[in-house]
């Protein structure tokens, strides 16, 4: 079954909030350090519906028969004022169901947002990956990404 990947719409948010809580969850399994899924559920849909109609945000959703198997958000914002580019697109959330991963659903959402970011003349794209979530890092460089910063905390 073909994905069809589109612009995500008001009647998507509970579907898009179901995928961010296995999100949430996925990432607390790595670390306690994360909120749950039930935790960001509140927080999530406020966040969305805040940004759906805002032009500086792309969410899109993967759409199989009635199924809204996966989601990704893209932004552009000004870059930060020590670099050299004005401004930077980001992937803020990176979400496919697990039975439906590795046929090249988040391939054809990212290239979708790589449409939109060169549309908007953004250069370059920057985005956080918790280092031992193996299937995200190695998604990222498969699509094209590079290491280029660390970011270390310090539990007290
Ligand atoms: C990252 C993610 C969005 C990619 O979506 P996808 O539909 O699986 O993407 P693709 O089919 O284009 O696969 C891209 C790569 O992801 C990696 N990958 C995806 N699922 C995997 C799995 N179950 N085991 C190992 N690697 C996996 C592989 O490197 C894969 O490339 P390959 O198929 O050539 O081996 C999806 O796997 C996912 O939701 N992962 C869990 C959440 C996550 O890590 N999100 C990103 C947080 S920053």
């Amino acid at each position: 079954m073909y994905p069809f990947i589109r612009k995500a719409r008001s009647s998507d948010i509970d579907a898009i909030v179901r995928l961010n809580m296995q999100l949430a969850d996925y990432h607390r399994k790595i670390d306690g350090y994360y909120q749950s899924g039930a935790q960001t559920a509140d927080g999530f849909r406020q966040f969305l519906e805040k940004i759906i109609d805002d032009d500086n945000y792309l969410i899109l959703v993967a759409q199989i028969k009635d199924k809204i198997t996966g989601y990704f958000i893209g932004t552009i914002s000004e870059a930060k004022p020590f670099l050299v580019p004005q401004k930077t697109g980001r992937i803020s959330d990176a979400f496919v169901e697990k039975d439906f991963r590795k046929s090249g659903i988040g391939r054809m959402m990212f290239d979708t947002l790589l449409n939109w970011f060169k549309e908007h003349r953004v250069k370059h794209l920057e985005l956080s990956v918790d280092v031992r979530n193996k299937i995200g890092v190695e998604a990222w460089k498969k699509y094209g990404f590079q290491e280029f910063m660390l970011k270390m905390k310090m539990d007290l």
